[in-house]
């Protein structure tokens, strides 16, 4: 059987070590082929490919990024793209797909499925919001980028009596602010799913300068003021229609010096979380899940996603991964409130 496997949306921290794990366990234990396409959907799509066996994947588990590149190319709103991708399967030979994703790459995956191409799932995001999957890989190691930041910024912005917002992604969903903020010590942390009220923001400000200490606030790039709107970056969108987003945190420093008469300043992490080595948890996640979806092909498990329940390994219908985002329950958000101001 020959496979082809692709990564798509925003790159991820593990994404290698899945791709090496498919491979491994796909040519040593099943005697499979491989063929790897470029960019995520655009490679199928174009036939844009690259040799994948078990000597293009040797010494990629460390390795950031992905090496079959990615993009947010989107089939279903190219005039033909379902076709077409049907067609280059066929003239290629290949079986069955192995897409590795987030909620838009398995989005696709899963329509693909419906219209009866083999395809097994990876959760993949950095954002830890794709449904039935207790973790994602990818954001074990956003965590401890932005928890590191907000570490050093706690001495600088103490040693200048500034208060000093820090930035971190998540669209709809506020797990990175959550775990970053909470490991971090963050004086607030602002996520997508609880709207804020800006004069509270600025009320555990002024009370962590009472305290003699400065205070660090992690806002989610989603986080929306109570009365206002979520801001965007420039007003454009991505392929699947997604805004671009990026400057809560600058807005938010402007309110707070406008109302406190404290000096604010905003660092955002952007794309730093997404970029470098994996923590080893997600080396460990991301092998386990690249082992689990060759072998549920090998079964011929069609249409699952392979997911992290406790720490046992399960599958789920990729149309139930898909049909909702996991958001952050507003109890583990009031847990947090506790260390607020
Ligand atoms: O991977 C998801 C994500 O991290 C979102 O939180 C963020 O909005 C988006 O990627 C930004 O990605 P890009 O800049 O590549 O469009």
């Amino acid at each position: 059987m020959r496979f082809g496997v692709l990564t798509g949306g925003g790159d991820c921290p593990g994404l290698n070590a899945v791709i090496r794990a498919v491979v491994r366990k796909g040519v040593k234990e099943y005697g499979y082929e491989f063929i790897g396409f470029r960019d995520g959907w655009k490679g199928p799509l174009e036939g844009l490919t690259m040799p994948l066996d078990i000597a293009t994947t040797r010494g990629i588990l460390p390795r950031g990024g992905t090496i079959l590149g990615s993009s947010r190319t989107n089939p279903f709103k190219i005039d033909g793209g379902v076709e077409k991708i049907r067609e280059n399967l066929k003239k290629m030979g290949v079986d069955a797909l192995i897409a590795i994703g987030g909620e838009d790459t398995l989005g696709v995956a899963t329509k693909l499925d419906q219209l009866g191409v083999k395809v097994i799932g990876v959760p993949k995001t950095i954002d830890n919001d794709l449904n039935n999957t207790d973790y994602t890989f990818g954001f074990d190691t956003a965590v401890n980028i932005a928890v590191e930041a907000i570490d050093r910024l706690h001495t600088t912005a103490e040693s200048h009596h500034r208060a000093l917002i820090v930035e971190v992604m998540g669209r709809h969903a506020g797990w990175i602010a959550l775990h970053s903020g909470l490991a971090g010590g963050a004086s607030c942390i602002l996520i997508p799913e609880v709207p804020f009220h800006v004069d509270k923001v600025c009320e555990y400000v002024k009370s962590r300068f009472t305290q003699s200490y400065a205070p660090i606030i992690v806002v989610a790039e989603g986080a929306i003021p109570a009365d206002g709107d979520m801001v965007t970056k420039d007003g454009t969108l991505d392929a699947f229609g997604h805004a671009k987003l990026s400057g809560i945190g600058e807005w938010l420093a402007k309110e707070i010096e406008k109302r406190t008469g404290n000096e604010a300043r905003t660092s955002v992490l952007g794309h730093i979380q997404r970029g470098g080595t994996p923590t080893a948890f997600d080396r460990v996640l991301a092998t386990r899940f690249g082992l689990h979806a060759i072998t549920a092909a090998h079964e011929g498990d069609w249409g699952k996603m392979v997911a992290l329940s406790g720490t046992a390994i399960t599958r789920v219908p990729l149309a139930s991964a898909t049909e909702k985002l996991k958001t952050v329950d507003p109890s583990l958000y009031r847990e947090a409130e506790i260390f607020f101001g």
